[in-house]
């Protein structure tokens, strides 16, 4: 195993300023939101998106990093360059989500466990000469009445283990991301013990595993109260909760911390990861950075809404919120770079 190399890849994803992008929504996904806008749910549909996405002009100066699903990492750009070469040149590393979603788990009414470790080996060495240097693999934890149980929390941390380290055996950086979900009535305290135990949960199984945290991401959600909890907390105090969980939880040798946005307001997500840079930046041993779809893409989406037309004002929505972002990992956006005072 080069750990070197792994190190260096995980260190360049996150050093300066600038976040992730993750444009990996799976085909089911990515149709559902097409279908909102009346966008035709096809195969070509999908590549003319990730290609406006690709070709946005100086997306490379706020985005590291892109993760890639199975289908866009085989599609090219309309004169034949493959997105992933096309990410590389315009100074984005291309990364792809390797696990095959969050199923019903047996035995556990209302929880989800991850699958996709059979043979995910093989595909590592397939993807790795397709120009991925990375990896993402996501677990979904629900907040419910009497869950998450223990059960559900060990089986999701044990196979983003396991995902981990057959990353870095194929020299690929493993971002590994156990989500705790926004939906539900569950207060912002409730958010943050539960996403303290995942995350304490995880680490213990990445240790057993022998994982290099040197040479992985993490991306977790933010310490949040639940969608429809009547008690919706400030910017500071969001920003509070979660550095204080992730300084509790998540080891100083790893790489860095990548927030997933969960389906927060895009201006909610910069906010609330501008002032946990403004209130914790000296205090924080990783990287802190941003690892968005809906937070980056959903305005831009809407925008493009399938039409050849849109394209130029897409993109340049898509650019507003990488940089609003990559102002907020500074400690530097405000509101009024939304246009508004
Ligand atoms: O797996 C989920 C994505 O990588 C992050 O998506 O920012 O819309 O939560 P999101």
């Amino acid at each position: 195993m080069n750990v070197q190399k792994l190190t260096d890849t995980a260190a360049t994803l996150v050093v300066g300023d600038r976040g992730l992008l993750a444009m990996d929504e799976s085909n089911p996904t990515c149709n559902k939101r097409f279908a909102k806008l009346g966008i035709p749910q096809t195969a070509e549909a999908h590549r003319a998106y990730r290609e406006l996405i690709v070709t946005t002009p100086g997306l490379g100066e706020c985005i590291s990093g892109a993760i890639l699903y199975d289908e866009t990492i085989r599609q090219q750009k309309n004169d034949g360059t493959p997105f992933a070469k096309a990410l590389t040149e315009a100074g984005i590393i291309p990364g792809i989500k390797v696990d095959a979603g969050a199923k019903e788990m047996a035995g556990h009414p209302a929880e989800k466990v991850t699958e996709g470790l059979d043979g995910l080996r093989e595909r590592l060495a397939e993807y790795a000469p397709m120009g991925a240097r990375f990896a993402k693999w996501r677990a979904v934890i629900v907040i419910g009445d009497g869950i998450p149980s223990r059960g559900c929390i060990e089986a999701n941390a044990s196979a983003l283990a396991r995902y981990a380290a057959l990353c870095q055996e194929a020299g690929l950086v493993p971002i590994v991301e156990p989500e705790v979900l926004m939906d539900g009535a569950h207060t912002m305290q409730r958010c943050g013990e539960v996403t303290e135990e995942v995350l304490r949960t995880v680490f213990h199984q990445l240790y057993d595993q022998r994982v290099i945290l040197e040479g992985m991401l993490l991306k977790p959600n933010m310490v949040l109260p639940g969608l429809t909890c009547p008690q919706q907390e400030s910017v500071d105090e969001v920003a509070n909760a979660t550095v204080r969980c992730l300084l509790r939880a998540v080891p100083a040798a790893v790489a860095g911390v990548a927030f997933l946005s969960g389906g927060q307001a895009a201006e909610l997500a910069s906010a609330r990861l501008n002032a946990m840079h403004v209130r914790f930046k000296s205090r924080l041993p990783w990287a802190l950075t941003f690892s968005f779809s809906r937070a980056i893409q959903q305005p831009a989406l809407e925008i493009w809404s399938g039409q050849d037309a849109n394209v130029k004002a897409s993109q340049q929505a898509l650019l507003h919120r990488a940089n609003c972002n990559r102002a907020a990992r500074r400690g530097q956006y405000t509101v009024t770079m939304e246009g508004r005072k």
